[in-house]
Order: C-alpha cells, then structure tokens, then sequence
C-alpha cells in the first residue's frame, strides 16, 4: 500500500540553507534601498492623477455590496474525529466536516445565501473561515479577531451572501497546522446565476499529508524543522482525499475543473498539457482572458479553474496529471476516457470578466504599505515568522483607506517560500522583483518567492479589520500574521 507514496521533496533550491544562523543574518538584513526607491517614485510622479486614472480603470470590477436574491440555502454539519480511506482498504484516523475529506461541497448560486449551522465535535476550540469569500466582518472566523473561538461542544451559525461567483474552500482558522493537515477543509462554489453549460463541474481539492507507515497522520505539529523549513510537506499527496484517484469521462466532454489546494504548505504545479486545459479563472475571479496553466504555482490556499475538452475521437484513453513542482515529479491523479460514444457539449465562448485592470501604472504611485517578511530567534517554537520585525502578538495593523488605490509591497527578505493571503479583499500583482507581470487575474494569495519583491494593487471595498498571513501554516502559526484594517 505505501509504495504510492512519494518521498520528501529534494527541496532543491528551498535548501540553500542548512542552519538557522543563516536565515537571521540575511533576514534581518536592512531595507535602505527600498526606503529611497520608494522616494524617488514619489518625487517623479503626480501621484494624485495617476491614482484616479487607477480607480476609474478599477471601476466595475467587482461589486461592493451583495445583492441577495431572497434564497436561503441551509446547511448543517459538525467537524468530528472520523476514518476515512486515503488509501483502499485502509482507515486513517482524521478530523473531519461531516466524518468526510474533503467536507461536503457547498454549492449555491450568486444571490443566495448560505446559512450553516456548524457543530464543533472536536476536542479543541475552532472556527471556519471562508477563504477569498467577501463576507460580512464578523462571518470570517478569525479567533480574538472576528468572533470567539468555538468551543467543543458549541455551535455557531455563519450566514452570508456571497458578492462574487468562483470557487472558494474553508477551513479552520485556530490551530491551523493542525486542523487542516488532520483534514478539515471543503470547497465552497459560487456558481454564475446562470451557469455555463458545461457538461461536468469538478472540484478537485489538492492536499498532501505527512503519514507514518501505519497510514496515520504524525501527530507531531509545528516541529522545528517545519518552522526553520516551508512548513509540514507530506509524503502522501491526495486529491480530493484518495491517493492517486482516476477520473472516469466521455469523449467530447467539456468540463469545468477547479483545483483547490488544501495543503499546509506544499506548493503544486499542477500539469495538464495531455490534455487541452485553459485557464478562465483564479483564486476563484473569472480572468479577463483566458491564460495558459503551464508553470501556474498553486500555493496553499490558491485555486485555479480550467477550461477541459475531452477529444471526442481519442488516440489514447489515458491521460496523468502530472505534479511538477519539486524536481522530482509524481502523478496526482489520472483521467480516463471511457469507450462511449462521444458527448457533443452545447457551445459557447470562454468565460471572461468583463473588467480586470492591467494597472501598469500603479508603480507611479508610491508604496503605502509594505510587508517585509523575514524570521528572527525566540518565541514559543524558537524560530519566530514576522511581518516588518513584528511576530502576531506584537503586531502593528496595516491601515487602508476604503475605496481608495493602495501600492503594498511584499519584501521577503528570507529564504523561505511565503505565500501571502489577505482576507477580505482581492489584489492584483503587478511586478515581481521590479518586472512588469500582466496577469489577466485578481488574486487573495500570492506565492512570493525567496528574496522576491512583489507589488500588488488593491482597491479593498470591505471595511474592518481583515487578517493577512503566510498560507503556510507553520509560518503562520510561529508569527507571520497581521491585521488590515479598512476604514
Ligand atoms: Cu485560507 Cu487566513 O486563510
Ligand atoms: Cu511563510
């Protein structure tokens, strides 16, 4: 049974280094430069007519308010210790939405709202939070932030509408590390009011899980070498909770396949090119144009939907979706075509959002927040993950002006991989390391490599305080949080 599993990651370029001493010398290294860089712009520019110019390329991207239709759609589940099958024939213990991993899907249309009552079954406090959703401040599950934790035993009732269609997860946001890698998280789907006529919709969650040879989970969470490392990379990787599943589809199928990945820190690059995949969609806002998936990082907590046409008089019927993330590459899965008669799906175009601003030139206007991520000794795991020097206890909040453009900049200062998430709002990057990237997508989480400057532009349309964190949810754990605050 375990010979399915892969080994640890080379880890290639993530092994740099060795030893702890040399993530603080160059992490607390200074930031000058980017002090004066930020000054030049600022006396270059007219900073005032180049952010209108921005918003008004802003306008009408995304709605600020829900427009509910009437609809509720309930839901009920609690999160419990349960087995299920990763492998055939073999129980591992997990915690579980509903005894199942992933957790139930929740489906509901733009202009419903959903209502779930959600039972804590659990022997430790937790709370669910709903990835990329903009939701109402006090829905979004962030513990001495957003509501109390929710004790075992207790109940809680998280109800909003939804002001954007995609593909959004939850999972808990109290002990992470070990909440999630136990395998709490489902998806979430918005559909469009009305939806595409695609002939299968597909939620593919991604996860890996560190197990030991008897199939369970080891228990020991936020060691040391998570910490000093890119958090907890399992040895088993899974979709939607079966190692190495195959998909069964018909000929001439159009399907609509959104990847969703769950893992507490493993990065996957997912590849598709057996197959015809577009993208039309990521962390889970539809793309102004369709995009190329080739070399697409899904970090932890990123989605990405794809636009799949089974050929409909197939040379081969079996086609591996290949991970390529690491050096050493493993098949996640496998789709197979069955031998029907091919499925003729009605026609129609790539969706495509009617508006995502290129932003080009919100590197004229200067930086209003910078995130500089990097690592200093001390703290409860002895190696602690800050934001601008700051652990999550001692933090300063980054403050937003709602309704207005905003420059943040993250300077990963360290050696280690951050993917960058902000609650509450969508951004869109616009260069890595000084280079112009045109991405035709918003994002809520931002992979930013070792030693990498990224700028991102956002418009945030949701006051309150709004958490911001590594995905990695031993960095987040061991500090890398902070607080937006839109007012
Ligand atoms: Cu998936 Cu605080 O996030
Ligand atoms: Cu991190």
């Amino acid at each position: 049974m375990m010979n399915t599993m892969i080994p640890e990651p080379t880890r290639n370029y993530l092994c740099l280094l060795a030893c702890s001493a040399t993530i603080m010398a160059l992490a607390l290294g200074c930031s000058a430069n980017l002090d004066e860089y930020s000054e030049e712009v600022e006396e270059s520019g007219t900073p005032d007519t180049v952010e209108r110019r921005l918003l008004s390329e802003f306008e009408g991207s995304f709605p600020e308010k829900a427009s509910p239709n009437g609809e509720m759609v309930d839901f009920e589940f609690a999160a419990i210790p349960a087995a299920v099958e990763l492998f055939p024939e073999t129980k591992t213990k997990v915690w579980a939405y509903d005894g199942r991993v992933p957790g139930p899907t929740l489906r509901i249309h733009l202009g419903q709202t959903l209502r779930l009552k959600f039972t804590n079954s659990l022997p430790q406090p937790t709370t669910i939070h709903w990835h990329g959703v903009r939701v109402p401040h006090a829905m979004d599950g962030v513990p001495g932030v957003t509501q109390s934790p929710i004790e075992p035993g207790d109940s809680f009732v998280y109800e909003f509408t939804p002001k954007d269609p995609g593909t959004y997860w939850f999972h808990p946001h109290v002990r992470g590390a070990e909440q999630l890698e136990r395998g709490l998280y489902g998806a979430l789907i918005v559909e469009d009011a009305k939806p595409d006529p695609y002939s299968r919709d597909l939620v593919w969650i991604l996860d890996d899980w560190r197990l030991m040879e008897d199939a369970q989970i080891y228990d020991k969470f936020v060691t040391g070498g998570d910490i000093s490392h890119d958090g907890r990379w399992g040895n088993v990787p899974t979709v939607n909770g079966r190692v190495q599943p195959t998909i069964a589809v018909k000929p001439g199928e159009r399907i609509r396949l959104r990847l969703i990945n769950s893992a507490n820190a493993r990065i996957f690059r997912p590849d598709f090119s057996a197959l015809k995949a577009t993208g039309i969609a990521y962390d889970g806002m539809t793309a102004s144009r369709p995009f190329d998936p080739t070399g697409y990082d899904l970090a932890p907590g990123n989605r990405l939907d794809l636009d799949i046409t089974i050929p409909d008089a197939p040379q081969e019927d079996t086609f591996q979706i290949v991970d390529r993330f690491t050096r050493q590459s493993f098949m996640l899965a496998e789709i197979t075509i069955e031998d029907t008669d091919p499925i003729l799906p009605e026609r129609f175009d790539i969706p495509a959002a009617a508006r995502v601003p290129v932003w080009a030139k919100v590197m004229d206007i200067p930086v209003d927040s910078k995130m500089v991520l990097n690592a200093r000794r001390g703290g409860q795991y002895g190696i602690e993950w800050l934001i601008n020097g700051l652990p999550w206890t001692e933090h300063e909040s980054l403050r937003l002006k709602h309704r207005s453009m905003h420059r943040l900049q993250f300077v990963n200062q360290s050696y280690r991989l951050h993917p960058m998430h902000i609650h509450g709002m969508f951004f869109k990057v616009i260069t890595r390391n000084g280079t112009l990237v045109d991405e035709p997508h918003w994002r809520d989480t931002v992979l930013v490599y070792p030693q990498e400057t990224i700028d991102v532009g956002v418009v945030p349309l949701d006051k309150g305080k709004w958490l911001t964190h590594c995905h990695i949810q031993e960095h987040a754990e061991a500090g890398m949080k902070t607080l937006v605050e839109v007012e």
